[in-house]
């Protein structure tokens, strides 16, 4: 399929299915510019919004915030008593996504590290679900934390999975890291295991990797 193909049969799904609330097109209005097409697309959205409800999804770990749009669309699914912790180590982005959500009370943004705030939330576990689109070279560390503190029937997904299409490539491309790819290809692999997970990876622009936890 050649880039325009895709590109069409994406806004199309977008024209019918990416429904956005109030917060989230505020929120994807505020990253207009520099973070521009960053942050999920509406129908992504839409899809983790049907996830969450599928799965019966109340507490929720997002690592990777910037402005706060995925968080605000995935509490758009959330039953009033659920909550997203979510974790932003750049503190300009923890601020906008701090005054992007200050409406909802269902979501508590998280600054610093993931590497080192993720310990901090160990306390809040089990956990139904824990979106990963952070930093690519940690996804696995993400997914060990993950897999100790998501509840058994809960989902692991991780954003952006394809790394720039580098994961089936024979030769890495220059823009990618050695480290990042290898940390990559690890995350997919060990969520394709059907021992462990039932998991599919999506065809979306950037890839995203869903699994539910088996054990
Ligand atoms: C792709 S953006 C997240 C987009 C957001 N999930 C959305 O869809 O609206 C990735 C974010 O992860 C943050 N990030 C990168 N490494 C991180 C780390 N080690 N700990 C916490 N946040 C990190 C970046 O600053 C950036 O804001």
């Amino acid at each position: 399929m050649n880039h325009e193909t895709f590109n069409s049969r994406e806004e199309y799904i977008r024209t019918l299915f990416g429904h956005e609330n109030v917060a989230q097109k505020s929120a994807r209005a505020s990253l207009a510019g520099a973070h521009d097409g960053i942050s999920i697309h509406a129908e992504e959205a839409r899809m983790l919004q049907l996830l969450i409800r599928l799965a019966g999804v109340k507490k929720i770990v997002e690592i990777g915030t910037l402005g706060g749009y995925s968080a605000l669309s995935m509490a758009a699914a959330l039953p009033e008593d659920g909550h997203i912790w979510t974790l932003e180590k750049d503190p300009a982005r923890a601020k906008l996504a701090k005054e992007n959500t200050q409406n909802d009370t269902r979501i508590t943004i998280v600054e610093g590290d993931a590497v080192q705030t993720l310990s901090s939330l160990a306390a809040e576990a089990p956990f139904d679900m824990a979106f990963i689109d952070a930093d690519k070279l940690n996804y696995t560390h993400y997914l060990d934390w993950a897999e100790q503190h998501v509840r058994k029937g809960g989902l692991i997904i991780g954003d952006n999975t394809f790394l720039f299409d580098a994961v089936w490539m024979q030769e890495r491309p220059p823009r990618v890291r050695d480290t990042a790819l290898q940390a990559m290809r690890d995350f997919n692999k060990r969520l394709s295991n059907p021992e462990k997970y039932l998991g599919i990876m999506l065809p979306t622009a950037e890839g995203m990797t869903i699994a539910l936890k088996l054990f």
